[in-house]
């Protein structure tokens, strides 16, 4: 029986049950973060993990990849037995590569526990650990077997952390010109009302992903606002900011959409009205124009630039057009890194 991509459920345990009463298998491996175990647990009352790691970005990384390995070795694994990810999406990430490397791939399972891996990190098969200070540098792309979603999870989670996958969300809805998304409070939402909207922002990246599954043309769309959301994420990181991927990436969008009033037809009015809408939900990442040739180089060293000594943006021509690999000069750069200070108050 082929098992759907994604369960959207308030009752993950039950659900983790069923699908494991309908997937044969011999042994199963379960991977866990160290440090909210307790918090999932109250979620998935009775599930032990086989594996607890210490999900530190700085710790996706071989070490704890050989970790995972030896255990699952040590447990006897087989080519017929299911791998259980249940964390954040280093947790998802890391255990994906695991399962894709041990003999050669074995099934895996993905339960997201961040709202930025239910939207993001748990779907779509990429799988990676960080090498050589390069993020996501060594990894494989190996679906998961079924990715089960449950809101539940986010009541213990930071609101740091609900924003930074809230701004995940806001890309797909700007993506798909669904603008509603950005009248709505992320801190004040139940279980109830997360689970449509969790719903319909990873349908939308699934839809992207099933048209380019290796990311050779469109699944690069996703990219919106990460050209400069990392640079704003790496300046502050270099300071040793507290920032999380997505306040930067709400950043970012920001910088894009007014790029795109500068380079396309995208409508000013709604730029404006997005722009207010970030600059109410997230803390600001301040910069000034002594940062520019930092943010500026940042941005050239991109790994979707084309070598012309552009910058490749995800753009929207329109509303719900997107556009990428637009390529951006530093002069149109620079204007737009001043509006965005401008338009954000930074
Ligand atoms: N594979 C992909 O397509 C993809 C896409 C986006 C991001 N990513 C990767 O995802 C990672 C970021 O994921 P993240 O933001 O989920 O970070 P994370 O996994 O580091 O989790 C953030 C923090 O929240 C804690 N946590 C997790 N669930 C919790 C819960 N329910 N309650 C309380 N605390 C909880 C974690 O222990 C951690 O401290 C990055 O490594 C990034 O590269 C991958
Ligand atoms: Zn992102």
């Amino acid at each position: 029986m082929s098992l759907p991509l994604h369960y959207f459920t308030t009752a993950p345990l039950e659900c983790l049950n069923r699908v494991l009463e309908h997937t044969p298998h011999d042994r199963t491996f379960t991977l866990m973060p160290r440090g909210c175990r307790d918090a999932l647990c109250r979620v998935m009352p009775g599930v032990s993990a086989d594996l607890e790691i210490d999900d530190a970005e700085s710790r996706k990384d071989f070490g704890t990849l050989q970790q995972i390995l030896s255990a699952m070795l040590d447990k006897g694994l087989t080519r017929k037995s299911l791998v259980i990810c249940i964390g954040g999406g280093v947790t998802t990430d890391i255990g994906g590569l695991a399962a894709a490397l041990y003999m050669r791939g074995v099934r895996y399972i993905n339960i997201p526990t961040t709202l930025l891996a239910m939207v993001d990190a748990s779907s779509g098969g990429k799988t990676a650990i960080d090498f050589g200070g390069v993020k996501n540098c060594v990894g494989a792309f190996h679906q998961p077997l079924t990715t089960i979603i449950s809101p539940c999870f986010l009541e213990s989670l930071p609101a740091a952390q609900i924003l930074s996958g809230w701004a995940e969300i806001l890309k797909h809805g700007v993506l798909q010109a669904d603008t509603q998304l950005f009248n709505t409070d992320p801190l004040q939402l139940s279980s109830d009302e997360w689970l449509p909207l969790i719903r319909e922002s990873v349908n939308f990246k699934q839809s992207v992903v099933d048209r380019d599954p290796q990311e050779l043309g469109l699944r690069r769309i996703l990219n919106l606002g990460h050209t400069a959301g990392h640079a704003f994420e790496m300046l502050a990181l270099k300071r040793g900011a507290d920032v999380t991927h997505g306040q930067a990436v709400a950043q970012g969008l920001a910088t894009a959409l007014i790029l795109s009033v500068m380079k396309t037809d995208y409508p000013s009015m709604q730029m404006q009205s997005v722009a207010a809408a970030i600059k109410n939900t997230f803390p600001p990442i301040p910069f000034d124009c002594k940062d520019y040739p930092q943010l500026l180089s940042l941005m050239h060293r991109d790994k979707k630039n084309q070598g012309d000594g552009l910058i490749s943006f995800t753009l929207l021509d329109a509303e719900g057009n997107p556009a990428p690999g637009t390529p951006v000069s530093d002069t149109e750069a620079t204007e737009a890194l001043d509006i965005t200070r401008d338009l954000l108050s930074l």
